[in-house]
């Protein structure tokens, strides 16, 4: 069933790299929340199927990968099968394909329902590209989180190189391009600001700023 009456829902969608997942856990964990990275079942579904060795072409066996995935979110973490799948989930190689596959009829349908079942009372932030616009086309408060290009692919190469791996941030550009490319012009439920999202540009904003206006749009509507 799809409800917003269950609980409510805050939506944040956007590019790649625009920080809606590190805004929507900090808003999640601001409410006391649950917070859906719905991303992540696409990259999961890419990784079993890489892991598996099933034809990435193959919409059906794709589909069916989605719907038996076993995951658990917890502690920060995701698991698959009990194994912290977190870091796997990351690579590049797996991103790629995840945007790749995100055209896939019956992989999105696979994962619909799947999203829904997440929430639960008192509340759920849902971060991805069409959490406004189709999963949760009822949610009271809709973000659009941008952030110019060029500021993603700093952020991103930042992230990478604390993390010790290295990275070339001309070619992190151009691959966040492409996925932004592909995210916003494929036929099924494109990256785009739902009618009713407030678009909230991120560029220049900390992220503890972005997250308290993301909070300060949810009072003002609870008032
Ligand atoms: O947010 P992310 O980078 O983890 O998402 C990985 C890919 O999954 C992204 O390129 C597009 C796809 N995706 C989608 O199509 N719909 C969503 N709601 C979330 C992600």
């Amino acid at each position: 069933m799809l409800s917003s009456s269950i609980a409510p829902v805050i939506t944040i969608d956007g590019p790649t790299a625009s920080g809606k997942g590190t805004v929507s856990s900090l808003v999640a964990e601001q409410l006391g929340w649950t917070v859906l990275d719905s991303g992540a079942l696409y990259r999961l579904t890419a990784l079993v199927a890489v892991r598996a060795e099933v034809d990435t072409t193959n919409q059906q066996a794709l589909a069916a990968l989605a719907r038996q995935l076993n995951v658990c979110f917890k502690q920060g973490a995701c698991w698959l099968d009990g194994e912290n799948v977190t870091e796997a989930l990351r690579a590049e190689r797996v991103g790629v394909l995840a945007s790749q596959i995100a055209t896939y009829e019956p992989v999105r349908t696979a994962l619909l329902a799947r999203q829904r079942d997440f929430l639960q009372a008192p509340g759920l932030v849902a971060d991805g590209r069409d959490m406004g616009t189709v999963v949760f086309p009822t949610a009271p408060l809709k973000i659009y989180l941008v952030a110019d290009a060029q500021s993603r692919a700093q952020r991103r190469y930042k992230q990478l190189i604390e993390k010790g791996i290295s990275a070339n941030l001309s070619d992190l550009l151009a691959d966040l391009q492409a996925r932004d490319l592909r995210d916003t012009t494929r036929a099924l439920a494109p990256l785009k600001a739902a009618d009713d999202a407030i678009t909230l540009d991120s560029s220049a904003l900390s992220i503890e700023e972005t997250v308290n206006c993301v909070l300060a749009h949810w009072a003002a509507i609870q008032n």
